[in-house]
């Protein structure tokens, strides 16, 4: 598969996609959506990868979507285009490999919400952050009015989303939107260290993990404890299951082997 806005590369088992359309600050327009999504389905069926990193070429990790693909759609085309966005990004959060944003610049608008569609993120302390779209005449349209919300909770939410207002990773960090910051030269280091812990764990497990924290997020405990139990029990029919058990009863080390 060819790819013009996003370049792949792949070190073991860490897949690292970078956002490559520097000039307009790697914007997400139409073409690039579709690359996403074909790049989520490759890395979907790539045995070899167990973790991938996403991160932005220049000095943007997203700096949102593309405003002059936008600023021609009328009513219907801009609910199409928001409904594709959510629908890749909806496609990057179900990925069934964990995936981290290491956020190079600046995420914002759109690329904010695609770090928040990412299971974990990593900052360079130049990274900003915001949703700065009721400064164009829109609101968030890909699902950051729904995901900021339940990262950040309502009040600072709803304060970003009004004011459009632009903040530093410290700020991120002290609200929940990210978890650690890094120095710009150290961040794609300590996302690759982040992403090997979690290739040497049992993949099956881990993915079994993401499925119940997902599934189970929006429901009621009952529910939510039920979708675990499935996921809990599915993993007892892996050898990973009976080889990691073993190993830890005869003191020994195990080499997880499922994909
Ligand atoms: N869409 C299209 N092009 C963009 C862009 C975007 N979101 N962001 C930056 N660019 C382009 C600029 O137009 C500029 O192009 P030219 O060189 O052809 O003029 C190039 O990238 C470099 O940008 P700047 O010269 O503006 O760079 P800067 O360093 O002075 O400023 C910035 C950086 C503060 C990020 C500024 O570019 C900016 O404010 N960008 C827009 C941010 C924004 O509003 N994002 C939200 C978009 S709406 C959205 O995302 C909706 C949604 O939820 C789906």
């Amino acid at each position: 598969m060819n790819f013009k806005f996003l370049e792949l590369k792949k070190e073991e088992s860490i897949a690292i996609v970078s956002f490559n359309r520097e000039k307009a600050l790697n914007a997400l327009n139409s073409a690039m959506l579709d690359e996403i999504s074909d790049m989520t389905k490759l890395l979907k069926n790539d045995e070899e990868v167990n973790v991938v990193i996403f991160t932005g070429k220049g000095k943007a990790f997203i700096a949102g979507a593309d405003i002059s693909e936008m600023e021609k759609l009328n009513s219907f085309e801009g609910m199409a285009f928001g409904k594709k966005g959510s629908e890749v990004f909806t496609m990057i959060e179900n990925l069934e490999k964990p995936t981290i944003a290491a956020i190079n610049g600046y995420a914002l608008g759109g690329g904010c919400e695609f770090a928040m569609a990412c299971d974990i993120r990593l900052a360079s302390s130049k990274a900003k952050f915001g949703q700065p779209e009721v400064g164009l005449g829109i609101i968030p349209g890909f699902s950051g009015t729904q995901r900021l919300p339940k990262l950040v909770g309502l009040a600072k939410a709803k304060e970003l989303i009004f004011t459009g207002d632009i903040i530093s990773s410290e700020e991120a960090k002290s609200i929940g939107l990210i978890t650690y910051i890094y120095e710009a030269d150290e961040l794609m280091e300590n996302a690759k260290t982040l992403a090997k812990k979690i290739s040497k764990n049992a993949q099956l497990a881990v993915r079994n993990a993401k499925r119940s924290i997902n599934e189970g997020f929006n429901k009621d405990m009952v529910s939510a404890s039920s979708i675990e139990a499935t996921y809990f029990g599915m993993c007892f029919s892996s050898e990973d299951q009976k080889n990691g058990m073993k190993a830890f009863l005869n003191k020994e080390k195990v080499k997880f082997i499922t994909k």
